[in-house]
């Protein structure tokens, strides 16, 4: 009998599924089972960037072939997103957006992996990422580590004990899959200063950047920028694991090398999940502004094209409720927010109905632009705004003492509008 070709041996080694082998377990366990094993999160796309938002006449190209890089509006977004949120020092040819983490982190193994080269990974880990070095003929080496390492010295020594010379790379997790434990910066600048000793590049998986529950998550990049890859995900804080959209930054080369095997294997990740991407980095200014007014629900209207946030307020002086209005101009994924106060003053017209008029006393403006991915508003509007409000309050209630038609209402205003691209 004929035999087929042959399999190659890195593919045998490898297991085919690596969750499922754990339903037989699971099938003979009493007491209580908690599913932690697949990493899609409960929630949902944020509105705009579902697949049911995007229309081909919004976006041209949505059927197309991109830029092996990137769609060019979401590699922008993500320099912006890279320099401020982790302090990667980052220029467009260090990104390269990938068809999730996966292949940012298979992409990488094809740059610097040759056969018979280790990898070392801090363990527990992502069962995923021992195929990926075994895809590239290398061979994973793993270090007990997330559970037993208790310092920076510690985490050092750990790894030494399992530095070969055929080490050519370290994978750090944090916040680490599947203990959540979120290394300390000096833990981190010990282990770049150990690679760097050593000679080793780092792959720095942080898809968990977003859940942090102790601690502060830090970038390895930043102690190490001339060897360390630094992957991230759409899949997880932005509920889009199906887009298959993930991000790897690191040397400008090293990024060139890592593209040119993205290039040969899948050459873009999905356009259309891309394009969601960008619209999930867009700043979501409506909560942003309920943590200005936590205790107010805000509500959004389009008008025109035009959508205008209103978040009604309660001012506690028994000047009653007042609504805060906000109009965003977005550019690309950044938002201009332009804050306006005008008060509001009921009349009585010549046939005694009242009537609403604005009047300009104490105007008050503040503006911000918040780029992709903010997530707080900065201290210094929030200052201007409450500052605004309370001189209105206290303008008001000045003239209130006076007059004997008093001021009856507060409008902050706030209104959200697109601008077009650059
Ligand atoms: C630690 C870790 N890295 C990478 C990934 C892959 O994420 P992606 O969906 O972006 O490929 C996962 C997914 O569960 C993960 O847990």
């Amino acid at each position: 009998m004929p035999r087929p070709p042959r399999f190659t041996a890195s593919v045998a080694s490898m297991p085919g599924a690596v969750y499922s082998p754990f339903t037989d377990r699971l099938r003979d366990h009493t007491g209580p089972l908690y599913p932690l094993h697949v990493g899609d999160t409960w929630k949902a796309p944020f509105e705009g960037a579902r697949m049911q938002d995007l229309r081909a006449e919004d976006h041209p190209g949505l059927h197309q072939y991109c830029d092996t890089r990137g769609q060019p509006a979401l590699v922008d977004a993500l320099v912006d997103k890279l320099r401020g949120r982790n302090g990667l020092a980052c220029e467009r040819e260090s990104v390269l957006v990938s068809a999730g983490a996966t292949a940012a982190l298979s992409c990488v193994a094809g740059a610097i992996v040759d056969p018979g080269d280790e990898v070392l990974i801090l363990a527990p880990f992502w069962p995923l990422i021992r195929g990926i070095v075994q895809s590239f003929r290398g061979v994973p080496v793993e270090v007990p580590f997330y559970d037993r390492v208790g310092s920076a010295e510690e985490a050092v020594a750990a790894v030494r004990a399992h530095l070969s010379p055929r080490t050519a790379a370290l994978y750090v997790s944090t916040p680490s899959n599947p203990t959540g434990r979120v290394l300390p910066g000096d833990w981190l600048e010990a282990l770049a200063a150990f690679a760097r000793r050593e000679g080793l590049w780092l792959l720095s998986d942080e898809v968990y950047e977003d859940y942090v529950y102790r601690g502060e998550h830090v970038s390895l990049g930043r102690f190490a920028p001339e060897r360390t890859f630094s992957a991230f995900s759409f899949s997880k804080a932005y509920g889009m694991a199906g887009n298959r959209v993930g991000i790897l930054t690191g040397p400008a080369p090293a990024i060139e090398a890592a593209r040119k095997v993205g290039t040969h294997t899948v050459y873009h990740p999905p356009t259309a999940g891309q394009l969601a991407a960008v619209e999930a980095l867009v700043p979501r200014v409506a909560d942003l502004l309920s943590d200005l007014f936590p205790e107010e629900d805000v509500s959004s209207t389009r008008d025109e094209g035009t959508s205008v946030l209103a978040v009604p307020a309660r001012f506690p002086d028994g000047i009653g409720r007042g609504i805060l209005r906000a109009q965003v101009f977005r550019y690309r994924t950044a938002a201009r927010v332009d804050l306006t106060l005008t008060h509001n003053r009921v009349i009585a017209l010549a046939d005694g109905r009242p009537t609403d008029r604005a009047c300009f006393l104490n105007d008050f403006k503040a503006s911000v632009t918040l780029g992709p991915n903010a997530t707080t508003l900065p201290e210094r509007f929030v200052t201007q705004v409450r500052e605004g409000v309370r001189g209105a309050l206290t303008a008001v209630e000045a003239h209130n003492r006076q007059h004997p038609q008093p001021w009856s209402r507060i409008h902050v205003t706030v209104a959200e509008a697109e601008m077009a691209g650059r």
